[in-house]
């Protein structure tokens, strides 16, 4: 009887839920998970590392279907949906970005798949999880290799969804295990490392669903070009974007004729000219190409893709005029044909039929000429425009557009009045850089916009003043004269609040002090003021800006020692003061994790303080010509950035949210002497590793432990009163790339182990008594004279000095030298261990950021949200 009602009580609350359609309220009367299900998940949770208690809720008495990221179907109590993305912030700086938080070990996948038969969605995206396994303890499965092992036992007829995407640690060799996953509809692979699955497309094609395909950012290289068919028969979207892809646009791609309408290739080096079968494609709703190298003009038939929302072909050698026939596009939302080649006039008709348009992106260089009637009013209303135009008169048709949020004006000269900053105050993202904009700021404009760059234009005046709005502003490289006062002092503008976090009025002519005003600037997270004509003590009142990051004041001529009231700028990564009259001590408060501190050209004097080996982080410490004494500390290989050079994921790059939804990307940079010239490194600045304590009065022996900074790009010592003799193990710093001991007292042999520094492009041993011959057959040879000279009694080529005969040189040898080498090696073997092993890897600083990384932060900036905006819909409509 009470068996009897209680099935009942099932049914009858399964159809309750069912009336009621509301799964929140269901689970209760789920009959409870399978125990096959929940064995199989509790062998999933073993493999994964699981720090913060993600899974705590997993506990083995209970319901499986009431557990974190689990849900059944109601009726057989089998596992249909794991779901366990990680949600993440993103850190201002990118390097900090915390996944502590978040699953991280394997993923025992076929255990997964063979284990939950009726396992239809499985999302473990944005974790960290750092491999996928396939062996298993499944009964019928013992001892069978791992891809066999997948072909004996899985056979997947559920798994529709499957998300491992933003696993950034991942890697994946080969893709054949997905072949056997016949039902997947939906495949998100973006971020994991798929470099060494050169055949990821044919497991691909055997998935007969297969309906949104995702493989962004995979270090894929092969497009299968030739390929003339490939067996898609249901896919509706394709994302290839940020893969290595450079050859032409692949022949299967025009065949898939199932009503593709989602195409994504942006970011990869794409060759070739459109061609004409891609109107095969007639469907396609959203095409993105941007930032490839696809060339040729933009053919007429363009104007025949009738449903197409999306038109992103930004950043190629496209050349030609931009035909008429876009104007034909009637469905088009956005139409972005920037930095491109395209040559000639554009009109109305270019726009004729694009009433839908809200986001135009249309600029070149030479500019383009738009030769719209004046009175003309566009038949759109835009959100964004990025429009560059052949000067001198800003288009009249600018002013029609009444909803514009986001402005931005390249390549182009003209004159602002006060009616274009009256507009402008209106739209909340001004980005006016790198144009010959001619206008003076100090007629009382008020700045509005939340994010303000003016950089690089022909500004003059005094400086703006700010609203409390605005949250990011660029004035640098103009021509701007008078004090900071008005700029960070005027606090009836301000309500004493103001929300800037990135400042940077640097290259201009300032002058004055740096004023107290600080405190009303908390906010703040980036400040450069660097190449004015600043003066004065850096105040105290700096130490207020708890949150910066990234201070430059470079280039002045600020005196006085460092407050130490900055001490309390705890995050501070960046401390610039290169080229000013400061004095004191170096700063012995540095902040742990800061990654660079450039204190050259200025008068500071006394010790380098042992804390400086405390700050791990640091991948520049330069303070070069300034009064620096006594001897180079034997802690520095405290600093493990400098010996592992594990730098490639933490690029110094900032973001900084200017709206709820709009973030900006920010590459610092500081200006570095390394292979003997100056150099700014920007993008590419998280590859250099460098100490330079050159032009100091530094004494005594360099420590061994300079040499185990297996890491460093680029070491100079030169101009000072160092002596003693270079050991042997030099050989082991293979990052080097520049070396320079010029101008001291060292003496000793050349070492050997020098030749085996195969990076080493400058090298300057000149001026001290080294002695011997240079070692012969080397590439030390290759060098020039000059990185010898001045060692009277050094000989050997490339030197004209002929060298005496060794007999005689071997029984000077003082019997002291081998003791020392000794010393020196036990201490370093058992100071470094793995130090080598991953040294050795890691040879970075010869790395140059490729345009795509550049371009990644650009598109971050214009496109990345409307993408997955777009990606989100065409998911909805056409996947589930
Ligand atoms: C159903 O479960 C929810 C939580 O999942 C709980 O808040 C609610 O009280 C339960 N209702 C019943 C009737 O047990
Ligand atoms: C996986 O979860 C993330 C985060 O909630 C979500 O953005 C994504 O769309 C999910 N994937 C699938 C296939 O549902
Ligand atoms: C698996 O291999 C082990 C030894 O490697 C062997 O003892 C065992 O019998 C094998 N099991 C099966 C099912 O073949
Ligand atoms: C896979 O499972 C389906 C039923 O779900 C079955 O028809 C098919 O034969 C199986 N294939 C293999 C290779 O086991
Ligand atoms: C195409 O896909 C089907 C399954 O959908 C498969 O049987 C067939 O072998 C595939 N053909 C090629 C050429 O890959
Ligand atoms: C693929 O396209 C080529 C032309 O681009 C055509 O010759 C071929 O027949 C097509 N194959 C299929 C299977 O559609
Ligand atoms: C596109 O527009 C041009 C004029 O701008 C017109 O001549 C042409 O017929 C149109 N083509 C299509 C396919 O609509
Ligand atoms: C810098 O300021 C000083 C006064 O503080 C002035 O004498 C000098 O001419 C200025 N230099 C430049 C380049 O403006
Ligand atoms: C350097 O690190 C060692 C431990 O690795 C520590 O004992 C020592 O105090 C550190 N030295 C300095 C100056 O930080
Ligand atoms: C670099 O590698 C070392 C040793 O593997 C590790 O201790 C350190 O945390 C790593 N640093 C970064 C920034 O990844």
């Amino acid at each position: 009887m009470s068996a009897f009602s209680s099935q009942h009580a099932v049914i009858f609350a399964w159809l309750l839920c069912t009336l009621m359609l509301n799964t929140g309220t269901c689970n209760n009367f789920s009959i409870g998970c399978s125990q096959k299900d929940k064995l199989g998940l509790l062998n999933f949770k073993q493999r994964v590392i699981d720090l913060s208690a993600v899974l705590s809720s997993w506990n083995p008495d209970q319901d499986c279907c009431q557990w974190r990221g689990v849900n059944c179907d109601h009726i057989t109590g089998r596992v249909t949906r794991l779901s366990l993305p990680c949600s993440t912030t993103l850190a201002t700086y990118i390097d900090k970005q915390d996944k502590s938080h978040c699953l991280s070990g394997s993923i025992h996948l076929s255990l997964l798949l063979v284990e939950l038969e009726f396992l239809n969605d499985l999302n473990l995206s944005n974790n960290d999880f750092l491999a996928l396994q396939f062996d298993s303890v499944h009964q019928n499965c013992h001892n069978l290799s791992v891809v066999s092992h997948f072909h004996r036992c899985v056979n997947s007829s559920s798994l529709g969804y499957l998300d491992l995407s933003f696993n950034d640690n991942l890697a994946i060799n080969s893709l054949q295990w997905l072949s056997r996953i016949y039902s997947l509809k939906y495949l998100d692979l973006g971020g994991i490392d798929l470099h060494k699955e050169t055949n990821w497309l044919q497991p691909l094609t055997m998935l007969p669903s297969l309906s949104v395909l995702v493989m962004s950012d995979c270090q894929l290289k092969d497009l299968s070009p030739s390929l003339l068919y490939a067996n898609f028969t249901a896919l509706n979207a394709l994302d290839l974007s940020k893969n290595e892809f450079s050859s032409e646009l692949p022949k299967w791609l025009f065949n898939l004729s199932c009503g593709i309408c989602y195409l994504e290739f942006g970011m990869n080096s794409l060759r070739g000219q459109l061609p004409e079968a891609l109107l095969n494609l007639r469907q396609l709703k959203y095409l993105n190409f941007e930032d490839n190298d696809l060339d040729g003009p933009i053919p007429l038939w363009f104007g025949k893709f009738q449903y197409l929302k999306y038109l992103i072909i930004g950043a190629n050698m496209f050349s030609g005029s931009i035909p008429p026939n876009l104007g034909n596009l009637s469905s088009l939302i956005a139409l972005s044909v920037s930095s491109n080649q395209f040559t000639g006039v554009v009109s109305e008709r270019n726009f004729a039929k694009l009433s839908k348009l809200k986001r135009l992106i249309i600029y070149s260089s030479p500019p383009l000429i738009f030769d719209c009637e004046s009175q003309w009013v566009p038949p759109f209303q835009l959100e964004r425009l990025v429009l560059g135009f052949a000067g001198p008169n800003l288009p009249e048709w600018l002013y029609t557009q009444r909803n514009l949020k986001r402005l931005s004006i390249f390549y182009s000269s003209f004159v602002a009045k006060s009616k274009f900053w009256n507009f402008v105050s209106r739209v909340s993202e001004l980005d006016l850089e790198g144009n010959l904009i001619v206008g003076n700021l100090s007629n009382n404009v008020l700045l509005n916009s939340s994010f303000i760059s003016l950089t690089s234009n022909d500004l003059k005046g005094s400086l703006p003043r700010l609203s409390s709005n605005v949250v990011i502003f660029d004035v640098s490289n103009n021509s701007l004269s008078g004090t900071i006062f008005p700029l960070l002092c005027d606090h009836k503008m301000l309500n004493g609040k103001g929300s800037l976090i990135y400042l940077d009025i640097s290259r201009n002519h300032l002058s004055g002090e740096l004023t107290n005003c600080w405190k009303n600037w908390k906010s703040l997270i980036h400040v450069n003021l660097g190449s004015n004509n600043l003066t004065g003590k850096i105040p105290s009142s700096m130490g207020s800006l708890l949150s910066l990051a990234s201070l430059h004041l470079h280039e002045n001529n600020l005196y006085g020692t460092i407050p130490t009231s900055l001490q309390n700028c705890h995050s501070l990564l960046i401390f610039n003061v290169r080229e000013n009259n400061l004095s004191g001590t170096i700063p012995h408060w540095i902040p742990h994790d800061a990654r660079a501190l450039q204190l050259r050209s200025n008068n500071f004097s006394s010790n380098i303080p042992t804390q400086i080996c405390q700050i791990s982080s640091l991948i520049i410490l330069d303070i070069a010509d300034n009064i620096i004494s006594g001897e180079i500390p034997t802690c520095l290989h405290n600093i493990t950035s400098l010996v592992f050079n594990n730098a490639t994921k933490s690029s110094l790059s900032f973001s900084f949210h200017y709206s709820s939804s709009l973030i900006y990307f920010h590459d610092d940079s500081l200006e570095l002497v390394t292979k003997g010239r100056v150099s700014e490194y920007d993008t590419n600045l998280h590859f250099m590793t460098l100490i330079d304590m050159s032009s100091n009065n530094l004494f005594g022996t360099v420590p061994p432990q300079m040499f185990s900074l297996v890491g460093l790009c680029s070491l100079n010592l030169s101009h000072n009163k160092l002596r003693g003799k270079i050991p042997y193990e030099i050989g082991n710093m293979r990052s080097l790339e520049s070396l320079d001991l010029s101008a001291n007292q060292f003496w000793g042999e050349i070492p050997q182990g020098l030749a085996n520094l195969s990076f080493l492009g400058v090298l300057n041993l000149s001026f001290n008594n080294f002695s011997g011959k240079i070692p012969s057959g080397t590439q030390l040879q290759g060098f020039d004279a000059v990185s010898y000279i001045g060692n009277p009694d050094l000989c050997g080529p490339p030197l004209p000095k002929i060298c005496w005969q060794d007999a005689e040189h071997k029984d000077s040898k003082p019997i002291d030298e081998d003791e020392d080498k000794d010393e020196f090696l036990s201490w370093f073997y058992i100071g470094l261990k793995s130090g080598f092993v991953t040294g050795f890897l890691g040879v970075f600083c010869a790395l140059f950021l490729n345009r795509k990384w550049r371009q990644a932060y650009f598109t971050f900036l214009y496109d990345m949200r409307d993408r997955l905006y777009v990606m989100v819909l065409i998911k909805m409509n056409s996947s589930r």
